[in-house]
């Protein structure tokens, strides 16, 4: 089942974003949250701070597994998706740095690296809440246009469209890593729930493409169609092509 909900602006897309996430930590206090990166989510982490530091949330019992990591970064690089959770997440919440899970850059063996995360989500028992941002290309996690539905985590050669657009947080478009460590569709689609965020009129396109067009491996997250339980959380500007299509109530 797709359910979408339409925000004003960020703000509203990240408090309505928080309260299902936090929804997920208080009706299992165990819950495996699987967490992303990038610029979308960073409200809503916010916001989850706040409540945590009202008292509102324990994330003791919490595990979370990320999307992805560059290749090539250790987690105390500031680009380091690792970086980026633990200072915008994790070292202000009581969640235990041991039950976060990122893949590692500087894994030796990249095939090695690919299993042991596999095998961490199995671990785990599987994904209870899923968050996902959207590339302007329909990326999901790492998974580029032309990507297997069928892969797990896996090593991923990053398009230069998706290098240009994370050009912003590096000094130079030379230095974003040509290679990442993402779980693959597979992954995943074996999440419970998922909760996909957009903002911002760059997303409209890829995000009436994956919610309404073909499913195809050209538009990554239009594999979502196929999964039972499928959240959107996304502003006007980013549902501006789908209002007008006539698909939202
Ligand atoms: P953004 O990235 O949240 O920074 O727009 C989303 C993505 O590329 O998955």
């Amino acid at each position: 089942m797709l359910t979408i909900y339409q925000a004003r602006d960020y703000n509203e897309l990240s408090r309505k974003a928080a309260n299902i996430i936090s929804a997920q930590v208080i009706m299992k206090p165990n819950a495996i949250l699987g967490m992303a990166t990038g610029s979308t989510p960073v409200g809503a982490y916010q916001q989850l701070i706040e409540w945590y530091q009202k008292g509102d949330l324990d994330f003791s019992k919490i595990r979370c597994v990320n999307l992805d990591e560059y290749k090539g970064l250790s987690g105390e690089h500031k680009q380091s998706y690792r970086y980026f959770m633990n200072r915008n997440l994790f070292e202000h919440i009581n969640i235990s740095l041991p039950n976060t899970n990122i893949p590692n850059g500087l894994a030796p063996d990249s095939e090695a690296e690919c299993s042991r995360y596999n095998n961490a989500i199995q671990t785990l028992g599987g994904i209870d809440l899923q968050v996902l941002g959207i590339g302007g290309n329909g990326h999901i996690g790492f998974n580029e246009p032309d990507t297997d539905f069928k892969k797990e985590t896996h090593l991923v050669a990053l398009t230069e469209e998706t290098r240009t657009a994370n050009a912003r947080f590096f000094s130079t478009v030379d230095e974003v890593p040509t290679h990442a460590y993402t779980m693959g569709i597979k992954n995943i689609m074996s999440a419970k729930r998922i909760l996909l965020l957009a903002t911002g009129s760059s997303k409209a396109q890829a995000l009436y493409d994956s919610l309404y067009g073909p499913i195809t491996p050209h538009v990554p997250a239009s594999i979502l169609q196929l999964h039972n339980d499928v959240i959107v959380v996304a502003d006007d500007k980013a549902l501006d092509m789908i209002e007008k299509k006539g698909f939202l109530k």
